[in-house]
């Protein structure tokens, strides 16, 4: 499926209407990007003056201890000051900052003035507490405002916010605090998905008996079911926000630029999973402008990102680009297709959304139900669609534009990451598109495929995907762990980000990314490491090694197979392979669940002693098992 995706299909063009150019915020890509990249720095020291500062920088980029990036330094800021505090002051302050469905079908909005003041509260609540700016957060929620309420009074009272997605379970949530050190964790009692209750506080308690340095939670009512509540330990959010300390002058943290603002835990090539660290001042100007451009918002549009606040498609357009704009965001908590496949559908049609942004996992699991569930509502309302996550195949990009966006919407097909903050490759509504590729750079980002020793490949030929330049929504390092980030993304090519994935560049020009070339697998989007599904099922007492993989699906994008080898005395029953999967999904999370387990007696190795998972997924598709010369056995 990732590789469906192909240059060859170039003569694929889609031209965007008179209409959709003439709306247009850019007008000429061309010129602006080669402006970006004849100036960056002008280039982004003009965009941070669309911000308000507390104090300007002294200076937009300082590369003097590459690959450590410092960008506005000195400057003085809070995400927050743009996000909600400038906003109070202006007609904005009776605008919607969020219209919020829940699954069952509960509503709540919120204008900018309403979400500032629970942000006040909330914040002094924290600040009560005694969490101090540098102090890190852990927050498992699921899709409620108030997970959008417990980031920002983070972010303003200077803490740290790590979101640990509500899909994972014990063990992962257990090893973000551990490596954040949280003394708090924001959770709820439970989250509604497919009409069931996910008991979140459940897998919290657990999660804080493994990692003792948590002393408070707090526990945000959502589903009433009855849940364990630890005396002198737990809170319920409500409570905390009727008592006086909750006040709603809460002040804003001054915070340099460069202060951390999150981290934000995401898979790798080995080990544990790394926490990218973001900061105020970069993550500000970047997710801001991206968003403003590429999908074009005004002042009256109504945005809906359907992705999840707790990765980071959530995190810089659900929660704070859309917020620095000023507009109006949708958020709905639960499944696509509960109780019928109609449901975002009815979404769109009755809170008029203006631009739906979404991944093709998402797409592609809409599309198998048919037409007949979109064609019954009206979403004339969709100007522009966008996609992110992995790449899109041209059907499913084709019936994206075809049956949701009528052939009137051109989508926006982002390619970035959890390190990069932003968008990187992307049209933006101005310009032509081919399904399956994500088109050309955003302005001030330097993009090029190359091969092994950092050469530009040829067009059409497969390369390695780099960044030449820095950018302001850079990751600034892996949380507690600089070295990683070094060796990560700077060491292949001393000068060069080194994305990890895999892609093509066309005669035009177009990028056409393949996939990574790590031990990552995207599953429906989302990015896992092999290294975490095995060590998941490692812990499980029958299991000696194991092995993962992902094997491309056509729904699903990548799913998971993985081979057992059993400790001495163990022996495959017949619901062994059960067994191991109730594991992973207690331990690691439903997401990292195998769709296949295999029990073998030994692994393919090289002599190192390294699996080679390339073997492994040639034989599990019945491919020829290229080179392996390097074979152990
Ligand atoms: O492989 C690329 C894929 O997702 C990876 C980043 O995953 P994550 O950090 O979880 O962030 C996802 C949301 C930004 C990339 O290395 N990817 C993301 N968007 C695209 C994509 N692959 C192809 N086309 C895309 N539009």
């Amino acid at each position: 499926m990732t590789d469906s995706a192909s240059p060859t299909n170039t003569q694929d063009w889609y031209y965007p209407s008179e209409d959709v150019v003439s709306n247009a915020t850019v007008k000429d890509y061309g010129a602006l990007y080669n402006r970006s990249i004849n100036d960056p720095e002008g280039f982004w020291a003009e965009q941070a003056e669309t911000l308000e500062w507390y104090k300007k920088w002294d200076k937009v980029l300082d590369s003097s201890r590459a690959p450590f990036y410092q960008w506005y330094v000195g400057g003085k800021t809070n995400i927050v000051l743009n996000a909600l505090d400038r906003h109070v002051k202006t007609f904005r302050r009776n605008k919607l900052a969020l219209i919020w469905e829940g699954e069952p079908g509960d509503t709540r909005t919120y204008s900018y003035f309403r979400l500032w003041q629970e942000v006040n509260k909330f914040g002094s609540v924290l600040r009560s507490m005694g969490v101090k700016k540098g102090d890190r957060v852990t927050i498992y929620m699921g899709r409620v405002p108030e997970l959008l309420i417990a980031m920002m009074a983070c972010a303003k009272v200077g803490a740290v916010h790590s979101v640990v997605y509500g899909g994972f379970s014990e063990q992962a949530l257990a090893d973000r605090i551990e490596d954040a050190e949280s003394r708090v964790l924001i959770t709820q009692d439970g989250a509604w998905l497919r009409g069931q209750i996910v008991d979140l506080k459940k897998v919290a308690d657990e999660a804080v008996k493994r990692s003792p340095v948590v002393e408070h939670v707090i526990v945000f009512k959502r589903t009433g079911h009855n849940v364990h509540m630890e005396p002198d330990r737990d809170y319920w959010w409500n409570d905390l926000m009727a008592l006086p300390v909750a006040s709603v002058k809460c002040e804003t943290e001054m915070m340099d630029a460069e202060d951390p603002l999150f981290i934000l835990y995401t898979s790798g090539t080995t080990g544990k999973p790394k926490g990218i660290l973001h900061t105020h001042g970069g993550y500000s100007v970047y997710t801001s402008t991206t968003l403003k451009w590429v999908f074009d918002l005004k002042e009256e549009d109504r945005w809906w990102c359907a992705a999840d606040p707790g990765w980071i498609t959530g995190h810089s357009y659900i929660v704070y680009g859309p917020a620095i704009l000023g507009v109006t965001s949708f958020m709905y908590e639960g499944a696509p297709t509960h109780p019928y496949p109609n449901r975002w559908w009815k979404l769109v049609e009755h809170y008029g959304i203006n631009v739906l942004y979404t991944a093709p996992t998402a797409i592609r699991g809409l599309m198998r139900f048919g037409s007949t569930w979109p064609n019954r509502h009206d979403l004339s309302s969709l100007r522009l669609l966008g996609s992110v996550g992995e790449p899109i195949n041209p059907e499913a990009w084709k019936w994206y534009y075809e049956v949701i966006g009528k052939g009137r919407c051109p989508i926006m097909d982002t390619w970035w990451q959890t390190e990069t903050g932003g968008f990187m490759i992307t049209p933006m509504p101005s310009v032509a598109l081919k399904p399956g590729s994500a088109t050309r750079p955003f302005p001030g980002i330097d993009v090029d495929v190359v091969d092994d020793d950092g050469n530009s490949v040829k067009p059409g030929e497969d390369g390695l995907l780099v960044i030449k330049k820095p950018w302001p929504g850079m990751l600034r390092t892996v949380y507690g762990d600089a070295d990683r980030y070094v060796k990560q993304y700077w060491s292949k090519f001393k000068d060069m980000y080194l994305a990890g994935d895999s892609a093509r560049k066309d005669e035009d020009g177009y990028i056409w990314v393949i996939g990574r070339i790590d031990d990552v697998i995207k599953v429906s989007g989302y990015r896992l490491g092999t290294a975490e599904v095995e060590s998941g099922l490692v812990s499980h007492p029958a299991v000696a090694e194991a092995a993962a993989i992902g094997i491309p699906d056509e729904l699903k994008g990548n799913i998971i197979y993985a081979y057992c080898i059993l400790r001495d005395g163990q022996t495959v029953t017949s619901d062994l392979e059960d067994k191991l999967k109730e594991h992973i999904r207690h331990e690691v999370g439903p997401i990292a669940v195998p769709a296949k387990i295999e029990f073998v007696k030994s692994l393919p190795k090289t002599r190192s002693g390294k699996i080679m998972r390339r073997v492994l997924k040639a034989r599990a598709q019945g491919l020829p098992e290229g080179d392996i010369s390097t074979l152990e056995e």
